[in-house]
């Protein structure tokens, strides 16, 4: 078995016709991250830091540039304020390479934005406005353009509060209608989530969440057991990541597995789970099985964490491959 049943002829196909090779539609935020965090000083004290850093952070903002710097014809869509992050984040995105004609700029809405704390450990809380991912809507008029990808991924469903009351669903749809292949990734931290999620889920050929975000949308601890709950409402893979643990697969057929973590110096956790993302989409566009695709996914994931903020340790496709083919994981 090599994953989905998505026929190789088709994948071929769609080459000649796509005008891109990953559409990353959902939340971008603007992080400014600092190292290492100790606790906030007292009083109206400072402490001092090494390290400070600026990215384009999100469940489809970082999957978009870690996959632009892998080689991928990137758009992006999603929503940012009228404020100087927002010229930050398009800024940044074009600097990689990303097409951002479809970013859409919400007058008088913030753009999505965090200050995230990263200790010496990697963890990282960070303090976060929510902004206008809550607002950005798809048209039927922007539609054509955003569904011509190979690989079309929405992510952070739970936090496009416009988009989640089913336009996310519809748009998800016509892109597999179109031929592409859809990959969904959530925030979501209770069951409360489940309706947006569960609308998404019929259109959805990889559900990749984190095993956290599994278990608190299903209520269930087994990873079995909840990629199956996902499946029977009609997903045709689940892709759960598990931080340092690595990553657990199971598809519609049965087929599953389990793959440990690259071992690696951690600086900062700060979007593993949306640079796995990218990773799997190139693995998507280039055909690769299943199993590779994951490595690849989870060596996108390793090298964003070593260095400080979202997809700052990952920087081409070669080099990713080179670093999945050759790295430890943990369990060997
Ligand atoms: N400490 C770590 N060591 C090695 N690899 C890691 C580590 N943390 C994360 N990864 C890699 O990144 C992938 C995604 O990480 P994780 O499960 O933490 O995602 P997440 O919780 O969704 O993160 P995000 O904040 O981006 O949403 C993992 O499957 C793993 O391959
Ligand atoms: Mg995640």
């Amino acid at each position: 078995m090599k994953g989905l049943d998505v026929p190789e002829a088709q994948v071929k196909a769609r080459q000649a016709v796509t005008t891109y090779d990953y559409t990353s539609m959902g939340f971008y935020t603007f992080d400014c991250l600092g190292w290492p965090f100790t606790e906030i000083p007292p009083g109206g004290g400072c402490y001092p830091i090494d390290e400070l850093t600026l990215a384009v952070s999100g469940a489809a903002g970082t999957a978009a540039i870690a996959a632009a710097k892998m080689g991928l014809k990137t758009l992006a869509v999603g929503g940012i304020g009228d404020d100087l992050m927002g010229d930050w984040v398009v800024q940044r995105l074009r600097h990689f390479g990303v097409d951002t004609s479809t970013m859409q700029r919400e007058k008088g809405w913030k753009t999505s934005s965090s200050i995230v704390t990263t200790r010496a450990d990697g963890s990282r809380p960070a303090l976060h406005m929510a902004g206008a991912t809550g607002s950005f809507f798809v048209t039927e008029a922007e539609l054509p353009k955003i569904i011509a990808a190979k690989v079309f991924h929405a992510g952070g469903v739970g936090l496009m509060h416009a988009m989640d009351k089913g336009r996310t669903a519809e748009v998800l749809g016509a892109a597999k209608a179109a031929g592409a292949i859809t990959t969904v990734d959530v925030f979501a931290g209770s069951p409360n989530d489940m309706p947006a999620v569960a609308s998404v889920l019929p259109y959805t050929d990889y559900f990749v969440p984190s095993i956290d975000e599994a278990r608190a949308l299903t209520g269930l601890f087994d990873m079995g057991e909840a990629a199956r709950y996902f499946i029977d409402l009609g997903v045709k893979a689940c892709v759960f990541t598990l931080g340092g643990d690595g990553a657990y697969y199971r598809d519609c057929s049965g087929f599953s597995f389990r793959m440990p973590a690259f071992d690696i110096q951690v600086k900062c956790t700060c979007g593993c789970g949306d640079a796995f993302n990218a990773g799997f989409a190139v693995g998507l566009v280039k055909g690769f099985d299943i199993e590779t695709t994951v490595r690849l996914a989870q060596a996108t994931g390793a090298l964003n964490a070593t260095g400080l903020g979202s997809q700052a340790g990952v920087e081409s496709f070669e080099h990713t491959l080179n670093f999945a083919k050759t790295a430890r994981t943990r369990a060997s």
